[in-house]
């Protein structure tokens, strides 16, 4: 078998192979911002602990100019992640952030927060992706919590490969990432290949894992991923990991984390283990404890 080595801390033997390839739904959320959904709400069980990506990118306004005002979170996390353009972001726990150009926002919703999100530009580039980390049972009524990472903070490395790799969650090629998950284990990248370049990862076979590709195309396993399209990777206990191999330049986000197996109950902006505890957060929000 061959083994693609790019340093010490990534040896990957024999690579997961693709098991679907995802176009996702275009629809629009917020105040009519259009967008992508890419991981939907199908995929929650089979991608645990992840409930959802979406995949912004436009140059028209009109398309992102509403923003998402005020609504609500609860029992779970939203990354988002700017690749181009300018967004303020401000809650009921008091936590204000611009996010911009290559930026992240981690915000840990627990118990409820009200949040907006609105585009502070008028015109330009607007493209990022948000996606939705579930907590544990035992998390999900947390207090709020929030991090703005600005681009400079999140840690990047290039290999030997030439590939250029921003570790925003986890650890990859001996680079902590920006951010650390207990219980789920996250770990979210975002990888710069030039064309023909691979890059290895490993992966605990039990971990849930997909890649998305936002520029250019990637081959996994022999099975190509064009671009705008997420592969879902096979969880084949005799992988250890993946191996990602560019055709042509490519841009993509590689995230995996370890599954929680409890029961998922979404209501909108609400997500918990029960039907119950999803009635509870609706009366919560509407008497305003929120
Ligand atoms: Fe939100």
């Amino acid at each position: 078998m061959k083994t693609v080595t790019h340093s010490a801390a990534e040896a990957v033997t024999k690579s997961r192979v693709v098991e679907q390839v995802i176009a996702g739904q275009p629809t629009s959320d917020g105040a009519g911002v259009k967008l992508t959904r890419v991981l939907t709400q199908p995929l929650q069980r089979r991608l645990d602990p992840f409930l959802m990506l979406d995949a912004f990118g436009t140059d028209d306004p009109q398309d992102y100019i509403g923003g998402f005002p005020d609504h609500p979170h609860r029992g779970f996390e939203t990354v988002t992640y700017m690749i181009a353009g300018r967004m303020r972001h401000r809650d009921s726990a008091g936590h204000e952030g611009l996010l911009s150009n290559g930026g992240v926002q981690w915000m840990t919703a627990g118990r409820g927060v009200i949040h907006s999100e609105l585009p502070e530009q008028e015109d330009g580039r607007m493209e990022g992706f948000q996606l939705w980390l579930n907590l544990p049972a035992k998390n999900k009524l947390r207090a709020p919590w929030y991090r703005d990472i600005q681009s400079a903070e999140i840690p990047e490395r290039v290999t030997v490969n030439g590939v250029k790799l921003r570790v925003i969650a986890g650890r990859s090629h001996g680079v902590d990432g920006a951010m650390q998950r207990e219980v789920t284990l996250p770990l979210y990248l975002d990888l710069e290949l030039p064309a023909g370049a691979s890059f290895a990862q490993a992966l605990p076979p039990a971990h849930n894992a997909f890649v998305y590709v936002y520029r250019g195309a990637l081959a996994i396993a022999g099975t190509p991923v064009p671009v705008q399209r997420m592969a879902i990777l096979g969880n084949d206990a005799g992988s250890d990991g993946v191996v990602l191999t560019a055709s042509v330049a490519a841009r993509a986000l590689l995230i995996a984390g370890r599954p929680l197996s409890e029961p998922i109950a979404q209501h909108g902006p609400f997500v918990m283990n029960t039907r119950d505890e999803i009635v509870q957060a609706v009366r919560d929000y509407q008497a305003g404890r929120f």
